[in-house]
């Protein structure tokens, strides 16, 4: 909205406010603002935090969080595009490659990447957290809708097992 708009705005509400008196003020106005916040507070901090389309994560999977996090491998590989740069992008490495390579290169690493030494556990609760993040999205975002509230929102993509 440009400036010249706002200010004829609020000239027009000051012409309005001023022909009913002193009454109805800027003080109330600024009380139904107030008024209104508090419908909307709710309304933002309650929408758009499910992710119903995420299945709880297994104990195995929380493992496996734990493991990614004691090993730092977010600083050399990303998450939907964060993190360190320089190894690939993890999110969707299960599906895309499969379970069975990603285990691989944690089995014995590479010139890169180092051996975590990762036990037989380990290793499984390593490739069932990385199957929980690849179930969360996909990443880069193929297909997305924007809402009526303009929040942009990935479109969930099933996924054929
Ligand atoms: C020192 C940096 C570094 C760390 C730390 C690291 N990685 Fe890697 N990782 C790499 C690099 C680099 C590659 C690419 C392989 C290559 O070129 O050698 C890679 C490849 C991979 C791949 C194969 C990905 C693909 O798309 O080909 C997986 C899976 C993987 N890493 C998982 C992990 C996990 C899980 C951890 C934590 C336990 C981890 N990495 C820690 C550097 C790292």
């Amino acid at each position: 909205m440009s400036i010249q708009v706002l200010s004829r705005l609020s000239s027009v509400v000051q012409a309005a406010t001023q022909k009913r008196g002193a009454d109805i003020s800027n003080r109330t106005f600024f009380i139904a603002l107030c008024a209104a916040f508090i419908p909307y507070s709710a309304y933002v901090y309650t929408q758009g935090t499910e992710a119903s389309h995420i299945s709880p994560m297994t104990k195995e999977a929380r493992q496996g969080l734990k493991l990614f996090q004691a090993h730092n491998c977010v600083a050399c590989h990303q998450f939907y595009g964060l993190g360190g740069y320089m190894g690939p992008d993890l999110t969707n490495v299960i599906s895309t490659k499969g379970a069975g390579y990603a285990r691989a290169f944690l089995m014995s690493g590479t010139q890169r990447m180092p051996n975590f030494n990762l036990k037989e556990s380990e290793l499984d609760a390593m490739v069932a957290f990385l199957e929980f993040v690849d179930a969360s999205g996909e990443y880069p975002i193929a297909e997305y809708e924007v809402d009526w509230y303009g929040t942009v929102v990935q479109k969930v993509v099933q996924k054929d097992e």
